[in-house]
């Protein structure tokens, strides 16, 4: 499988980390974000990390003054059509993504393949509305973030998924250092849906919002545990409004099965915007 150049669409916290993983591979990536201004400061940051990654030697400063101009913010209308990849993490909106796809659908070239980054989403209905030519090479591709560090990929087929095309894929990104895995199309996908009783759990121990508990729960399953975060630490940087809305999706998948039930708490710290690292405050603060 050749994949020379990738659009990631989305350029939060996902988009950026994916964008710059690409970026690393030697590829010409294109990022576009419905608010320009975000996918600008998406590439500045890019643009930092390299250099951070430089400094501390682990790249070099030839590799990224190559890598730096193979990276564009474009308007979705402008993204090249002759794309191998493109990648999407825009928020987790069934109608929002579904509506992308249909346009994203019409422009590309026959071949290329679309992907979405989605956590909980099943791929058979999000891809369901494009041509049958498309929904072939359309199928998941679910990155953890951090997207340039963490090396699992769930690679995830419709039913109308080419079984060929997710193979090769997964070949490709195994060939780069990642290890991806094929998923069943199944609510929260593998680690989506084992993670929920990790959050689920954790949050009914401390019940409320209680900074000394929840402190002792991360200590417990990072010491003795062996897990490299808490779950608390881990629902501040993935997101506590995103983790909240895979929550919702799930539960809602499996028919409002008890044990996927969304916690109070984690209502309540949305409703506060209390979102973990990126609002600056979560169940941590970051001030
Ligand atoms: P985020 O909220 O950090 O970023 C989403 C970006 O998409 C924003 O910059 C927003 O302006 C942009 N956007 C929204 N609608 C758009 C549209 N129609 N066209 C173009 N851009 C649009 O979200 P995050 O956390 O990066 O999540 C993105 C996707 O990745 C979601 O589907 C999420 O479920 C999934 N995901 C998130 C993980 C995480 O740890 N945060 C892990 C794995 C998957």
């Amino acid at each position: 499988m050749e994949i020379k150049s990738v659009v990631v669409i989305g350029t939060g916290t996902m988009g950026q980390g994916i964008a710059q993983w690409f970026l690393q591979q030697s590829l010409t990536v294109e990022m576009v974000d419905s608010n320009f201004e975000f996918a600008q400061a998406g590439q500045a940051k890019i643009y930092d990390q390299l250099d951070t990654l430089v400094t501390k030697g682990k790249l070099q400063s030839a590799d990224v003054e190559k890598f730096k101009p193979r990276l564009q913010v474009k308007h979705l209308a402008e993204i090249d059509p002759q794309a191998d990849l493109i990648v999407e993490a825009i928020y987790e909106d069934k109608e929002a993504k579904k509506d992308l796809f249909r346009k994203l659908d019409e422009m590309m070239k026959p071949n290329a393949i679309i992907a979405s980054n989605t956590s909980s989403f099943p791929i058979t209905e999000l891809g369901k509305d494009l041509s049958d030519a498309r929904q072939k090479r359309f199928l998941g591709l679910h990155f953890f973030n951090p997207a340039t560090i963490m090396k699992l990929v769930e690679v995830i087929n419709g039913l109308e998924t080419d079984r060929s095309i997710s193979t090769e894929l997964i070949t490709w990104f195994n060939q780069k250092g990642k290890v991806a895995c094929e998923c069943n199309d199944a609510p929260g996908f593998i680690v989506n849906r084992v993670a929920r009783n990790f959050y689920g759990e954790s949050l009914r121990a401390v019940e409320t919002y209680d900074l000394e508990k929840i402190k002792e729960v991360d200590k417990v399953m990072r010491e003795v545990g062996g897990f490299k975060m808490g779950p608390f630490e881990l629902m501040d940087l993935i997101g506590i409004d995103v983790n909240l809305s895979v929550t919702e999706s799930v539960y809602k998948a499996f028919f409002d099965e008890p044990r996927f039930k969304p916690h109070r708490l984690q209502k309540e710290m949305v409703d506060g915007k209390r979102y973990g690292r990126k609002t600056k405050k979560g169940f941590y603060s970051y001030e």
